[in-house]
């Protein structure tokens, strides 16, 4: 029997995003979740993975004396679990362009905003002041340019007069855990691919993201 796509996932927190893979790994058996790597010791995240049996492992950015140094070990603790996948789930650390290029077309990231727009931190927020009328998550590619790569699929919601940054965080993280599963599905059985930072669905180049509903 042909052995599942292996998956690594790389978090800093809560995990709520690696919890919604983990829950799909266990319904569906498409992959498996080879290693859990976070950048902070003791968050829930690391409990949940191993509540799942999941191996993980620290490299705390704190103890290391450059980017590239943190980068280089990252990037062996990865390889070592042999992944076909890194899916970066609340990953708050920029890759260093070494980093990115190793696994680039393997690597994917899920950002709190319709990407283009807010890049970066507190993205809620700035779609609040915004005054915009919707909001969403993304799901990318990374490339060496930060939130920058090419936007596999996103999830949007409208924003009304009674949110906040908390009712958007809350209500995003719940459609975040539709939009992931539904990227690393296609991702797993072949259906996506990053060629000359242009995404492919089903061989056909995405001119926009595609959009779960
Ligand atoms: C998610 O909302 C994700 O989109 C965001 O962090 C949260 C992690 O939640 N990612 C970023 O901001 C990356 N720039 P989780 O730990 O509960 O999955």
């Amino acid at each position: 029997m042909n052995q599942p796509p292996r998956l690594v996932v790389l978090i800093s927190g809560a995990g709520s995003n690696l919890q919604a893979l983990i829950e799909q790994q266990q319904a569906h058996q498409t992959f498996e979740i080879v290693g859990v790597l976070s950048n902070r010791p003791q968050v829930q995240g690391l409990t949940r993975a191993s509540a799942a049996n999941i191996a993980t492992q620290v490299v705390d950015h704190t103890q290391y004396p450059t980017r590239e140094a943190f980068d280089a070990e990252v990037a062996k603790v990865i390889n070592t679990w042999q992944p076909d996948w890194i899916i970066l789930a609340g990953y708050m650390r920029i890759m260093t362009p070494q980093l990115v290029q190793q696994f680039k077309g393997k690597l994917i990231n899920i950002h709190p905003s319709l990407l283009p727009k807010y890049p970066g931190l507190r993205t809620h927020q700035k779609a609040l002041e915004a005054g915009d009328h919707e909001h969403g998550s993304s799901v990318h590619f990374v490339t060496e340019e930060l939130d920058g790569g090419p936007v596999i699929a996103q999830i949007k919601t409208p924003i009304t007069a009674q949110d906040t940054e908390q009712s958007l965080v809350e209500r995003l993280k719940t459609l975040e855990h539709r939009l992931y599963p539904q990227v690393v599905s296609w991702l797993v059985q072949g259906q996506l691919r990053l060629q000359h930072d242009n995404v492919y669905f089903n061989d056909e180049e995405l001119s926009t993201p595609l959009i779960v509903t």
